[in-house]
């Protein structure tokens, strides 16, 4: 970020997903909003953005550039702009969320559970889609039959999906349970997991998103259907290797 970006306390709360300019200017002019502890109610009134903290109803807000979001997605919510069947997911999230344009990077399916990262930032979106970032994804999927050792040498040699000019593999496969497998892939084909356990002879019955790179759902403590702002330290996790 520009650390000498300074801008009008309007533009500042518009940016941060609190309204039209029209409706900030009337929240600062009611003397709702506090920055450094002081009320100011002219919108014309400029700060720096970087470490910036304002109060508005008494709720202490940063300043966000861009926000960067995990969600622990439950089933029957759609990830697509346009949900068609189920809710979508970014009804989950607040109000500022959507004022500020945040969307899915990348998409699980509508029964698919678990970590969904999600951004305001195109260029993290893009960057995290990308097949040239290769960001392992950590599945546990239940199946329908028990895992085989078969299954598992199948899946970690390479299953020919039907569309796909090439054999797909995952990175790792292991057995937790008896119907349970994890399965790490670095790609992001349509319907993936459940398509390469059927074309290796077995049913997904319930799929489970539990890490993306090194960024562990279970290290964000969230239960289905809560969401945090993620920090530095946890974009840090999701670098993955360029190639
Ligand atoms: N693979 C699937 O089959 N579904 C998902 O939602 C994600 C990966």
């Amino acid at each position: 970020m520009n650390k000498s970006t300074r801008l009008s306390l309007d533009r500042i709360l518009q940016s941060q997903g609190f309204g039209t300019r029209k409706w900030c200017r009337s929240l600062i002019a009611d003397g709702e909003v506090r920055v450094h502890g002081d009320v100011v109610t002219d919108y014309r009134a400029s700060f720096a953005t970087e470490g910036l903290e304002f109060t508005l109803f008494d709720e202490v807000w940063p300043y966000r550039e861009h926000v960067y979001i995990a969600l622990n997605k439950p089933a029957n919510f759609e990830c697509s702009r346009k949900p068609s069947h189920h809710p979508g997911v970014l009804t989950l999230l607040s109000e500022q969320c959507e004022w500020r344009d945040v969307q899915p990077v990348g998409r699980l399916d509508h029964d698919t559970t678990g970590l969904l990262l999600m951004s305001d930032d195109g260029a993290f979106i893009h960057a995290q889609s990308s097949p040239k970032r290769h960001v392992p994804k950590v599945y546990l999927a239940t199946t329908q039959e028990p895992v085989s050792d078969e299954l598992i040498a199948q899946l970690l040699s390479g299953v020919q999906l039907h569309d796909e000019p090439a054999p797909l593999a995952a990175l790792v496969c292991r057995r937790v349970a008896e119907r349970q497998v994890e399965i790490v892939l670095e790609q992001g084909k349509y319907h993936q997991v459940k398509r390469m356990l059927a074309a290796a002879g077995n049913h997904c019955v319930a799929l489970q998103r539990i890490a993306v790179g090194e960024l562990l759902l279970s290290q964000l403590g969230l239960e289905e259907g809560e969401w945090c702002y993620l920090e530095a330290h946890h974009l840090a996790l999701l670098a993955g290797q360029l190639t």
